[in-house]
């Protein structure tokens, strides 16, 4: 068994609630089993930044993130979540990253998964899409009819309105590039930004970001093996752990808005225990004020927080250049 198909096999019990078994009872009683795949994902609403109230009319953006197309997260679930947010009837999609798990097997399956989106689908990458390899994921999201954003921005139009989306390369594994996303921001239009990495919003907000979206840390997920060490090890660093932090409020500290999407898929073990930790799709209607929608939850305190230094994000650059080396000397 070489290293993908290791990191791709399913563990034993959710193998089992797949094709039932006493096991497989237990893995029902986590969240899987035999239930219909659409009660697992929760689909909240939000009202955007109250700076962008009279600039937007009620354009609504459906987030998913951390979808993790592969063995880990049964299709019917990620097809689920698809017909979701199609129900929605969103303007735009916007996918905060982890595509994938850990390798480049479901990359036709993550194509044809996206391509199922009937509005504009915009992404950025996350750490394990890095570790897979960026260029092949990215490319079969572009095949899929994705645009990836690795920190750039772009005006997009719709339904005849400007919205201005930022997006940052994956920021745990020292790829995002914020000075080079800026550039040439534009001040004059409402704008989105798109982070894998929640904690890059602290340093977007000054510069007129007014809502970050991103995941990364699946609400508090336990998790196992790989995911495991860096899930514990990097959420007692996470000030943000899932949904709203910050503020919507124009001219109020610290002068944006931030939401930790709870993600759809898993990379190792799908335990989802507890209602913050759901699956989940959240909608965004931007031009809303904030406080005219019945919300899920308001904007929470954020944690203490302890941010990477440059060597431990050296440390994580290194084990995706040692990855693509490795498949490098695979192909030869
Ligand atoms: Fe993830």
């Amino acid at each position: 068994m070489d290293d993908d198909q290791r990191s791709e096999a399913p563990p034993r019990e959710f193998a089992e609630a797949l094709s039932g078994g006493a096991a497989g009872e237990r893995a029902g009683l986590l969240g899987l089993g035999r239930k219909d795949p659409r009660s697992l994902i929760a689909v909240r609403h939000f009202a955007g930044p109250s700076s962008f109230v009279g600039r937007l009319d009620g354009l609504r953006i459906a987030h998913l993130t951390d979808i993790h197309v592969g063995r880990v997260t049964p299709m019917a679930i990620q097809t689920a979540a698809v017909a979701l947010t199609n129900e929605a009837k969103p303007d735009l999609v916007v996918i905060t990253g982890d595509f994938v798990c850990h390798s480049q097997k479901y990359l036709d399956q993550l194509e044809e998964l996206v391509r199922g989106f009937n509005a504009p689908v915009v992404g950025v990458m996350g750490n394990h899409d890095h570790w897979s390899g960026a260029d092949e994921v990215r490319a079969a999201l572009r095949r899929g009819g994705v645009e990836v954003l690795d920190n750039v921005h772009t005006c997009m139009t719709l339904r005849h309105q400007q919205l201005q989306v930022l997006g940052l390369d994956d920021a745990y594994t020292g790829h995002a590039d914020r000075a080079r996303a800026l550039k040439g921001l534009r001040s004059d239009l409402p704008t989105l930004g798109l982070s894998h990495i929640a904690e890059e919003a602290d340093r977007l907000w000054p510069h007129g970001v007014g809502l970050v979206l991103s995941g990364h840390t699946h609400a508090g997920q336990v998790t196992l093996a790989r995911l495991h060490e860096l899930a514990i090890g990097h959420l007692a660093g996470h000030k943000y752990v899932h949904g709203l932090y910050g503020t919507r409020q124009r001219d109020v500290a610290p002068g944006g808005a931030v939401y930790v999407g709870a993600g759809i898929g898993a990379s190792v073990i799908p335990i989802r225990l507890g209602e913050r930790g759901r699956r989940e799709i959240a909608i965004f209607e931007l031009g809303m004020a904030p406080g005219t929608l019945d919300e899920h939850h308001g904007e929470q305190a954020p944690l203490k927080g302890r941010a990477p230094g440059p060597e431990l994000v050296a440390r994580r650059n290194a084990v995706v250049q040692r990855q693509q080396a490795k498949r490098a000397q695979k192909r030869s």
